[in-house]
């Protein structure tokens, strides 16, 4: 699989990654045993890049990607913390840093981690220097190797980068969230800072295969937080209302490359953005996996399938969208 060097953690890894927070929780229930093939199977296909968080399943996803890290210690893991606890700028301090890492590093099982993100904190937080200093320590202690940022908007994103030693930015970017690509991704670059390309799939709606009769269960997101009850509603089919992402996916599935799978397709667009280290695909089984990992191998796409790519985001999706995150 092709390789981009991750920003400024410096560390070299494959374009296909994989998001794990379905091997926590909000996404109805993936056993123990799935969560295992999940993660092997991306081993054995390639991926050596694995996003988690503290608060997937309250650590069950760490320990679990934990797991799987110890019998392959070539995989570059990044977690993420700052989500258990309430969401004000005070909490975000040294100490807490410290106790958090101490439970990453042990459900993960590692003395250093090798990035860990702030997971979506407030937006103050990002203009706080004593958060910055705070994070360097952790550095300097090599509880860390680097750390980064998972953010809401663009406009965190740019104060993020504008940070010396922020290694890398985590934001949605998916053919339903194009903003990005205005700023973001230019200024990523400029500095070295890594884009790490989060929501590929908006949720699943851009694998193509969910309709009108689509329901989610009681214990997925996509069903409990599709107003944003219990976080930010753009982290649920990345903002956009569910009907309408079905009519924009219908006026995209004729420009699908023959051979490939919509939701090759779709991670192969944002592969193609330019700044973008690695693209994280959740995924509830191997056979998800397997397919995610077929858009590293697809042909570049032509400039009438990117046109098209944004003509439906402008005419459909850009409304709700743009001017928010
Ligand atoms: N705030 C944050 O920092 C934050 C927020 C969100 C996500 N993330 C990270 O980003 C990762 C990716 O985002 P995400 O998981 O929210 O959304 P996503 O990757 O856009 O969508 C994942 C869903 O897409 C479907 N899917 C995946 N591969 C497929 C395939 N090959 N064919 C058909 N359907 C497929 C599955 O839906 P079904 O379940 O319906 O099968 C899967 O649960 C997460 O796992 C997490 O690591 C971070």
């Amino acid at each position: 699989m092709e390789k981009r060097t991750l920003g400024r953690t410096g560390r070299d890894v494959g374009v296909v990654g994989l998001g794990a927070w379905q091997l926590g929780a909000d996404w109805g229930e993936v056993d123990e045993s799935d969560a295992l093939a999940v993660l092997n199977s991306a081993v054995e296909g390639g991926v050596t890049f694995i996003d988690t968080a503290d608060v997937y399943g309250d650590g069950r996803s760490e320990r679990l990607v934990g797991k799987v890290l110890k019998e392959h210690l070539e995989l570059t893991v990044a977690t993420k913390m700052g989500r258990r606890v309430e969401q004000i700028p005070s909490n975000y301090n040294l100490d807490a840093f410290r106790a958090w890492n101490d439970r990453s590093r042990e459900n993960l099982g590692v003395d250093t981690i090798d990035l860990v993100q702030l997971h979506c904190p407030p937006t103050e937080v990002y203009s706080t220097d004593a958060v910055f200093d705070a994070l360097d320590t952790l550095v300097q202690e090599r509880r860390v190797a680097a750390y980064g940022v998972s953010v809401e908007t663009c406009a965190e994103a740019l104060t993020a980068i504008a940070r010396p030693n922020v290694a890398s930015v985590q934001i949605i970017l998916n053919a339903f969230r194009l903003k990005p690509l205005d700023e973001v991704l230019p200024a990523a670059q400029r500095a070295g800072v890594g884009i790490i390309a989060r929501v590929p799939l908006a949720s699943g709606l851009l694998s193509g295969k969910y309709d009108e009769n689509t329901t989610f269960g009681p214990d997925d997101h996509r069903n409990y937080n599709r107003k944003g009850e219990a976080f930010d509603v753009g982290e649920t089919f990345s903002g956009v209302d569910f009907g309408t992402g079905l009519e924009a996916v219908k006026r995209l599935i004729p420009i699908v490359p023959e051979g490939a799978t919509m939701a090759q397709f779709a991670l192969r667009w944002i592969l193609e953005q330019p700044g973008v280290s690695v693209v994280i695909p959740g995924a509830r089984n191997p056979d998800q996996v397997r397919g995610n990992l077929g858009a590293a191998a697809l042909a570049a796409l032509t400039e009438g399938q990117l046109k098209a790519v944004q003509t439906v985001y402008d005419e459909l999706i850009r409304p709700q969208i743009h001017n928010r995150w």
